[in-house]
């Protein structure tokens, strides 16, 4: 072949290799969400200035989020650093109010109906049956980054990723 020719042909050649890269980037990146999108889903909770035992409290998606900070373990718990961590979306399970956190109990009492929960979100009196719901979380560093299903909360849930 002509050596003109072959350097001509190479040079085509590496013009549609690039831009097929660019052209199938720009689709595969289409299909993901945002990041700012995605953040603006997400709450990032610093846990590292949360003291153990007390009841942090916050907002996911305008829903109130509880978070609680233990130095022992617990079947709804997670671990981060030397500590155990309850998260829980605050919205009762029996008909959707807001229970307050009672600290003379240690417990999370339903204003609608009185039902109780315990400080792992267990339902333990009144009419609830249900667990305050986890929201699907990942760690990140020291925080917790609400709104994204990661491995911590695969493990938790016996989610199988
Ligand atoms: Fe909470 Fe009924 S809504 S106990």
């Amino acid at each position: 072949m002509d050596p003109k020719r072959r350097v001509v042909n190479y040079a085509l050649l590496g013009l549609v290799g690039t831009g097929g890269y660019v052209a199938s980037s720009f689709v595969f990146s289409s299909l993901e969400p945002p990041l700012k999108a995605r953040l603006n889903a997400a709450t990032l909770i610093e846990t590292t200035a949360l003291k153990p035992d007390e009841v942090a409290f916050f907002s996911w998606r305008k829903k109130p989020i509880f978070l609680v900070k233990h130095t022992e373990n617990s079947p709804r718990s997670f671990k981060l650093g030397s500590y155990y961590y309850t998260l829980m979306i605050g919205i009762c399970t029996h008909l959707g109010c807001i229970p307050k956190y009672d600290a003379s109990i240690k417990s999370f009492v339903c204003p609608c109906h009185n039902g109780v929960f315990d400080i792992h979100g267990n339902p333990i009196s009144g009419p609830v049956t249900k667990p305050l719901e986890i929201p699907p979380f990942s760690i990140q560093g020291d925080s917790i980054l609400v709104g994204e299903a990661g491995e911590v909360y695969n493990n938790l849930l016996g989610i199988k990723s």
